[in-house]
């Protein structure tokens, strides 16, 4: 009997071998494995993809949370409203920068945070709003940017799920999960959206300021070398990381639309049709 993977990175892999294979050998071929020319080039690539002004790459999704907090100025104490159903990554960064993780509920069909308690959870020591677009579905981001707005809030979305994404506004303008709030982060986690060869991450933002702090913390705190103006963090996206994600940048639409029907066709099947194990299986969050 064939196992079926939730992600079968395999033929996802053997599909586009060549490609793949060549990126990663020009990576070694250059030696150039930091902050080598496939980076700038990815970052492009997503910032054409996504819309946004500056797409910075990162070590992974969890860093970038981290990052787009510090990039902020948040201080110890602050309070940061989280929904209480997402990885935990979103809330641990809060208590990893002593920030004060303020939970609030989740819609029980969109998996995404309740507006109107994101409302009522709100203190003099709010600061953040970090909304997740968790199964590629967006949280209700027009009334959460707008009580941010009233409420003079950053908001830093969690899209580690939901790269390619689409949210849309009530006067039909169309923005990309990550690249509405202040700052955006995503994860390139293999079974992602956007899968890496090993860990990843990215930061969106609009904001040139935010842009060159985030650059900055992403390297030791230092836009120039040798010169650190601020303590940073060594997070920065791996060479080779980068190139792969560059040959899968193409696919992502491919990928998302495959994701799709696979759902469908689950959700097309009577529960009583399926196998026992399925009917009380136990959805797994990463
Ligand atoms: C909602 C959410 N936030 C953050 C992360 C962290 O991303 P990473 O595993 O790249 O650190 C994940 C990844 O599992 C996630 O699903």
């Amino acid at each position: 009997m064939e196992q079926i993977q939730m992600v079968d990175l395999r033929s996802q892999y053997l599909k586009i071998k060549d490609e793949i294979d060549a990126a990663i050998h020009e990576v070694i071929d250059t030696t150039a494995f930091i902050k080598g020319p496939a980076v700038a080039d990815f970052e492009k690539a997503l910032q054409k993809y996504t819309g946004v002004k500056h797409a910075i790459g990162c070590a992974n999704g969890t860093d970038a949370l981290q990052i787009a907090l510090m990039a902020l100025g948040v201080k110890p104490g602050d309070e940061v409203i989280v929904p209480t159903f997402t990885f935990i990554a979103t809330a641990e960064v809060i208590a990893l920068l002593q920030l004060k993780p303020v939970f609030v509920d989740v819609y029980a069909d969109t998996f995404t945070m309740i507006p109107e308690q994101i409302e009522e959870a709100i203190t003099q020591n709010s600061k953040v709003i970090i909304p997740v677009h968790l199964y590629g579905q967006c949280a209700d981001m027009q009334a959460i940017l707008e009580i941010a707005d009233r409420h003079n809030l950053f908001i830093v979305e969690d899209a580690a799920q939901a790269i390619g994404s689409e949210y849309v506004f009530s006067d039909g303008t169309v923005r990309q999960a990550g690249c509405i709030g202040h700052i955006g982060c995503t994860s390139f986690f293999p079974s992602k959206n956007l899968g890496a060869f090993g860990d990843g991450g990215a930061l969106f933002t609009n904001s040139d300021l935010y842009a060159e702090k985030i650059r900055s913390i992403i390297n030791h705190g230092s836009k120039v070398k040798y010169f650190h103006e601020e303590i940073g963090v060594n997070s920065r996206l791996d060479t080779l990381q980068a190139a792969i994600l560059n040959v899968k940048l193409k696919y992502l639409d491919e990928y998302a639309k495959a994701r799709q029907e696979a759902a469908m066709y689950f959700i097309s099947i009577p529960l009583k049709l399926m196998p026992v194990n399925v009917k009380h299986l136990k959805i797994s969050f990463h």
